[in-house]
């Protein structure tokens, strides 16, 4: 498989590894109606770079992620969008200085891209999971590049699709080459394996024809029993020509019913496979005359749509950057924020891959237009789905995308400086149907924290240990919400708690950093049979007895609270 070279690409090609776990931390002032739901629940809005939020968020989202959607900068060159359009921002300029060294000097514009995007599409392919998909805006500046890195990181294999987004139904005129309406749009699956049906909305309803002058002429058997309608009179149809198909066996109509399977030729759409499948599905035919002219009707739950690569207003009600101004003014106002996506494409994209209750994710979040795509999702269907967003500055992340998300669920836009109704959708997204969510700043690394909440430290190491996040009940039943706080608790009761879980057969235990481990203190532990890892201060036993035991000791040097 060809692959990209670019400077600084060593520095880069297992950073999102060597990157530490840093602590996420709640901001109760800037969330809006949750209180203390754990890590791992409701809807996030994260500030702070994607790299370090991104890793942040594997303990407790590997694998769990359904749908990602990300418009990372475009990387144009220009100078007057530093934050949404350059790797310019001096945050990821001194990043870039101490991943890539000496180096860094030397990057070009492009490089510094590479570098940049590397790292953070690793991190996002762990969050994903295995039936997932993630969908990339990008322009005429990067989307080769982008290809290939994606082929890197996703494999080849997994790529679905490149959509063309029209953007504009204005194309400037003073372009100097062409005029760019469509933007690319691309597609990866996470895993070939897994089937990835991309749902591109409902055909009509209603009968439609089955033969095609455009088709081979083939013979085909429909069963009797599959024919919703038989307009044809009482009696013997012999085989012969009725217009376009011709009749290979005699078939008797009584009372508007076929009394033996219908065997044609025709010029069908569909082969005698395709039949076979369909009407195991449930399609059924029509006759709706004596020229035998075939129909076919399907059933709602197979109306699904395969989309195309033309993402459209005419095509598939999505808007243009246009009408996503015009999205972001009515609910923030005026030149806050600089090219948002509109709403609808978020929504269509979400829409091809998610069910009612899946997490989506955007790293590079801008206004939130995700996050408010899936608040109107929810509305419209009943759905739980959330979303996880990550905006690195803190003036957008807490001036826009949290108000634009809030105004959202409230029902409420500035139009006018007043709290009026919000007119684009169905009048605000109710707090019962998930318009709630936490916000929380990037934080230190683990080392460098004195003391750990419990749950915290349970749902990393767990993850540390399997490989695959907590379960959500699991997780849900370490928060101190209504248990006493862990240091509140006597020794027994942390003993109690310490069985975080198993996977493969493995059970992980936490206990605090003075706990010493003795064949005693085993004995009181909550039962598991088979392999244990113990996470303690201590141990006095020999590497005898912890073999004997099935034991695997790991000094835990951490103070819970
Ligand atoms: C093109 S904008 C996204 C616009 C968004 N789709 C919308 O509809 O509003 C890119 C956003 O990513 C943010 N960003 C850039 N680098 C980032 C990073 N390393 N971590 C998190 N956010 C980042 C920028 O601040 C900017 O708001």
């Amino acid at each position: 498989m060809p692959t990209l070279n670019w400077i600084g690409k060593e520095a880069v090609i297992n950073h999102h590894d060597e990157v530490p776990i840093h602590t996420l931390t709640h901001d109760p002032n800037r969330s809006f109606g949750t209180e203390n739901e754990p890590l791992g629940t409701g809807n996030l809005l994260i500030e702070g770079d994607n790299l370090l939020a991104l890793k942040a968020l594997l303990p407790y989202y590997a694998g769990k992620v359904k749908c990602i959607f990300i418009d990372p900068p475009y990387n144009t060159g220009n100078e007057n969008w530093v934050y949404n359009d350059n790797v310019n921002n001096p945050i990821i300029q001194k990043w870039l200085g101490k991943t890539v060294g000496k180096l860094a000097e030397d990057l070009s514009r492009h490089d510094k891209w590479l570098c940049m995007m590397y790292p953070r599409l690793c991190l996002l392919h762990q969050l994903l999971r295995d039936d997932g998909a993630i969908f990339i805006t990008i322009d005429d500046n990067e989307v080769h590049h982008l290809r290939i890195l994606m082929d890197e990181i996703f494999g080849e294999e997994n790529f679905a699709a490149q959509f063309f987004w029209m953007r504009t139904a204005t194309s400037p005129f003073l372009s100097k080459t062409v005029r760019r309406k469509m933007e690319p749009l691309i597609c990866y699956r996470k895993s070939v394996t897994k089937k990835l049906s991309l749902f591109g909305g409902e055909t009509e309803g209603g009968d439609m024809p089955l033969l095609n002058e455009g088709n081979a002429l083939r013979q085909v058997e429909f069963p009797k029993e599959a024919f919703s309608r038989v307009n044809l009179k009482d009696g013997v149809y012999k085989p012969k020509d009725y217009g376009r198909v011709r009749l290979i066996k005699e078939v008797r109509v009584e009372n508007r019913a076929f009394l033996s399977d219908l065997v044609m030729e025709g010029k069908f759409k569909w082969t005698q496979e395709t039949v076979t499948r369909e009407v195991k599905d449930g399609t059924l035919f029509l006759i709706k005359s004596d020229r035998f002219s075939i129909r076919y009707e399907r059933q709602q739950s197979q109306r699904a749509k395969v989309p195309s690569n033309l993402i459209t207003k005419d095509e598939c009600g999505v808007g243009t950057n246009e009408d996503a101004n015009k999205e972001l003014e009515k609910i923030i106002g005026n030149d806050k924020f600089d090219y948002p996506k509109p709403i609808s494409l978020v929504k269509y994209l979400i829409n091809m891959v998610c069910s009612e209750n899946d997490i989506v994710l955007d790293s590079f979040a801008g206004s939130g237009t995700t996050g408010h795509a899936v608040l109107e999702q929810n509305q419209e269907d009943g759905g739980n789905r959330q979303f996880i967003l990550v905006e690195l500055e803190p003036k957008i992340a807490r001036e826009i995308t949290a108000i634009r998300l809030q105004r959202a669920s409230e029902g409420t836009t500035l139009e006018n400086n007043d709290e009026q109704q919000y007119e684009f959708n169905i009048g605000g997204i109710n707090r019962d149907t998930g318009g709630t969510f936490s916000y929380y700043h990037v934080g230190e690394t683990f080392l460098e924290k004195q003391e750990i909440p419990f749950s915290e430290m349970a749902q990393l190491l767990f993850f540390k240990e399997t490989g695959t996040p907590m379960s959500v009940d699991i997780a849900l039943s370490l928060v101190e919400g209504d248990l006493p706080s862990y240091s509140s608790c006597t020794t027994n009761e942390k003993r109690q708690r310490a069985f975080l879980g198993s996977a493969d057969g493995v059970g992980v235990y936490l206990l605090n950093s003075d706990d010493i481990l003795t064949e005693d203190l085993i004995k009181r532990l909550p039962r598991h049979d088979g392999m244990k890892i113990i996470h303690c201060g201590g141990t006095q036993l020999t590497e005898a007895t912890l073999k004997q035991h099935g034991i695997t000791f790991r000094q835990m040097p951490y103070n819970l609270v």
